[in-house]
């Protein structure tokens, strides 16, 4: 017997940061909607402790030891409930690595909620959002998915209202860049400024709340979009691509290096995304739309 999960990406279509905390963390106001780029975490019984397999065209990027947040959820649930951590999580993964999509949050939710159906724990949603948290910011979301508001480093979430899908257009990008990385030269880009605090914007959740794309693009922001340049300067001529070849908005996804693109409709998306795979300024071009649900158990 196995279970599978299913578990999107994840875009930022607002990315406010606060001022480094005295935790290192910062505090978010981070609105994340959940797209239909997915991967999919079985979780099969073992004989003899836990074992993390991977599949899919950066699974070579993939860590599969303890560090992967796969076998962290499987080993926290497992502590949680006295049991002995006997599974084998096999990732098939289909989310960009290291691209600001939440891949890694996403094996993390899905390993969880695999695991909890394999073992039976009955563990309640709350038991299994504060594991999330514990495992990392945008973990709690992945399990949630749909749209939702992030606040203090993110994990803490109010679930949003999304009038209609909207489609977007990915870039990934040649190289990855890490999370920790954006965040410290985001710091440095702000020393000596005063960094106010960072709050929802009306006009976000409005636009989602009305499915209107149009008012979304005008409104979209990510304040880490600074550092991911200053890292990766040439994500500006992919940036230049996509809003050449159409789109109503351009933006580096969360800590990026993948950039987001927003259309119209499905029909623009894949025209977007033509013109941005012969541009020659990205490694692949995929399109989803969102909102989708969160992390669920598939039959
Ligand atoms: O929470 P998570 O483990 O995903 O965070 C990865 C890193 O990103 C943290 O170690 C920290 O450097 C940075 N981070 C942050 N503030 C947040 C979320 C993440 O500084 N709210």
């Amino acid at each position: 017997m196995s279970v599978t999960v299913r578990v999107p990406a994840k875009v930022n279509v607002q990315l406010a940061v606060g001022a480094a905390r005295p935790d290192g963390f910062h505090d978010l106001a981070n609105v994340f909607l959940a797209v239909s780029l997915y991967d999919e975490i079985t979780a099969t019984p073992a004989a003899d402790g836990l074992r993390v397999t991977c599949e899919g065209p950066d699974a070579d990027q993939v860590p599969l030891d303890r560090t992967n947040l796969a076998a962290r959820a499987a080993l926290a649930l497992a502590q949680r409930y006295g049991r002995a951590p006997d599974v084998h999580l096999h990732i098939a993964k289909d989310i960009p690595v290291a691209g600001g999509m939440a891949g890694g949050s996403a094996d993390g939710a899905g390993a969880l909620l695999a695991c909890d159906a394999l073992w039976g724990t009955g563990a309640s949603r709350e038991e299994l959002l504060d594991i999330c948290a514990e495992l990392g910011s945008d973990v709690p979301f992945s399990l949630v998915g749909g749209a939702a508001l992030g606040t203090g480093r993110g994990e803490r979430l109010t679930e949003l209202e999304v009038g209609a899908d909207f489609h977007w257009v990915f870039a990934l990008a040649v190289r990855g860049l890490s999370t920790p990385a954006v965040f410290r030269e985001f710091d440095r880009l702000g020393e000596g400024l005063d960094i106010p605090e960072p709050v929802a914007d009306q006009a976000v959740l409005d636009a989602l709340a009305k499915g209107d794309p149009a008012a979304l693009a005008v409104a979209v922001s990510n304040d880490l979009q600074p550092a991911a340049l200053s890292l990766f300067p040439e994500l500006s001529d992919t940036l230049a691509a996509g809003r050449a070849a159409g789109a109503l908005a351009a933006v580096v996804s969360g800590s990026g290096p993948t950039t987001a693109f927003l259309a119209t409709d499905a029909k623009s998306a894949s025209d977007i995304a033509g013109v941005l795979r012969a541009s020659g300024t990205c490694r692949d071009v995929r399109t989803a739309s969102g909102a989708v649900p969160g992390a669920t158990v598939l039959d």
